[in-house]
């Protein structure tokens, strides 16, 4: 077992100040290229993988952005497959979202412009290219965006106590190199539950409160989480989610399950002071929804539970309110159902696929409008995450299989929603702030490629 990883932060090249408003930005450069690390521990003897990565790394490095200054980020592609940056979390405008075709061919580079206007979140860069995001991503291309707002303080723990953990599921072959899910047609699960890059961590943290930015990062895996001191694996122990998608929640929920679909984040705390010297498991339900599952897809990571605390800075008790969500409103009638399905081995949204260029536009909100969708998942025996561009939406029902909205999720603002086994959800969101034509599509990324991805306009004229 390897030592849980944590991705360096990226430094900005350069800081402009517009001389007019004053509006500072900062100026980021990322290299697309192909690198080789040691994945697993050199003692195991299994070989180095080749991956493609951000500026040599993946994860990538961390971008960490404050609420009110904005950024560009110019990503170059010194690989040789196309690719295309999407900020996920982000309501970018439509030309710097990572629209699938608006592609970057090798040599070439595009500057991403980031608003950074949103309250406090826990968002991620990856690759959107079309067709061939499963593989891009699963080789490197995803990175943590973490931005904070100093409007806002917050009482949870920071600094050296707020980790970002990147959940992954891969598959190595045995020279340690990376199975390619360029084939796939349907899921890659992986065997091999990697965080932060690294197989199975271990992390050692102090007898005190930690703040855990969990993001499943897999082309195709869900998780269901709880935790467990190893000495006593029969309890699963308590802890809080903090926080989802689109920042931090209304109140912290005590829960001792937590179900992470591909794309979603969730700020989680676990206040380690109840377990000195122990070692807890974050451990994984076999055979979740539909997963594949192998001998040790079942563990995730382990804490190494120390006795000495260094620093005693907001680890005191959990606020009881967190955030003031803006409450996107009520809407009791549904503007659209879209059912996700798969037929003849396309996986297609209403009928239609993303290649289906005349008719992929499959709503038009007015800006402003505030929507109510239908998301149904017709035939049993697949799951999807739904991930929606642009906006932040509450998710108002969960009916068929779990048929139920977990207390979590219903305390939240989300942008990718779990549409399990046999489920309709119901969400609601205002489609703003600004128009132009973005994605929606599930985020198993094998699932998007072939072709499970629409698109909306956000209409911002009277049509
Ligand atoms: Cu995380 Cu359209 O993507
Ligand atoms: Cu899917």
């Amino acid at each position: 077992q390897a030592q849980l990883a944590i991705m360096p932060t990226a430094q900005p090249k350069a800081t402009y100040t517009e001389p007019v408003n004053g509006t500072v930005i900062d100026f980021f450069e990322i290299d697309i290229r192909q690198f080789t690390a040691q994945t697993y521990p050199l003692s195991s003897g299994v070989g180095p993988t080749t991956y493609v990565g951000y500026d040599g790394i993946a994860p990538g490095p961390t971008l960490s952005m404050t609420r009110g200054r904005e950024a560009v980020v110019r990503f170059t592609n010194s690989y040789d497959r196309p690719s295309s940056i999407h900020l996920h979390g982000s309501y970018s405008r439509a030309p710097w979202d990572g629209w699938a075709e608006d592609v970057t061919n090798p040599g070439e580079f595009k500057d991403y412009y980031y608003p950074n206007g949103q309250p406090q979140r826990t968002l991620w860069y990856h690759d959107h290219a079309i067709g061939i995001t499963a593989v891009n991503a699963y080789f490197g291309q995803a990175g943590f965006y973490i931005l904070e707002d100093p409007e806002a303080p917050t009482t949870l723990p920071i600094g050296d106590y707020d980790v970002p953990l990147m959940l992954a599921g891969k598959q190595f072959n045995e020279d340690g190199s990376l199975f390619s899910p360029i084939d796939e047609r349907v899921s890659l699960y992986g065997d091999v539950i990697t965080v932060n890059g690294v197989p199975w961590p271990y992390h050692q943290v102090e007898p005190r409160k930690y703040k855990f930015r969990l993001l499943d990062a897999s082309i195709s895996r869900s998780f269901s989480l709880y935790l467990i001191d190893e000495a006593n694996p029969s309890v699963h122990l308590p802890f809080a989610v903090v926080g989802a998608d689109a920042g931090y929640m209304d109140h912290p929920v005590t829960t001792d399950s937590l179900v992470i679909a591909m794309a979603e984040r969730w700020e989680i705390v676990i206040d380690f002071a109840l377990y000195q010297g122990k070692s807890l498991v974050l451990m994984n339900e076999r055979k979740f929804q539909t997963n594949e599952d192998y001998p040790e897809t079942n563990k995730v990571m382990k804490w190494i539970v120390g006795s000495v605390v260094t620093s005693d800075v907001q680890n005191g008790p959990l606020p009881t309110h967190l955030a003031d969500l803006k409450d996107p409103g009520s809407h009791a009638i549904i503007d659209h159902e879209f059912v996700f399905e798969r037929n003849n081995g396309q996986w297609l949204i209403n009928g239609v696929g993303f290649e289906d260029i005349p008719n992929r536009i499959l709503a038009k909100p007015p800006q402003g409008g505030v929507e109510r969708w239908r998301l149904v998942n017709k035939a049993g025996g697949w799951s999807h995450p739904i991930h929606i561009h642009l906006i932040d939406f509450k998710i108002v029902s969960r009916t068929g299989g779990r048929a139920v909205v977990e207390e979590y999720e219903a305390a939240a603002l989300k942008d990718v929603v779990y549409l399990g086994e046999n489920e309709a959800v119901e969400v609601i969101a205002n489609y703003q702030p600004w128009g132009g034509v973005y994605m929606f599509h599930c985020h198993n990324l094998v699932h998007e490629d072939h072709d499970m991805m629409a698109a909306f306009n956000v209409t911002d004229v009277d049509l």
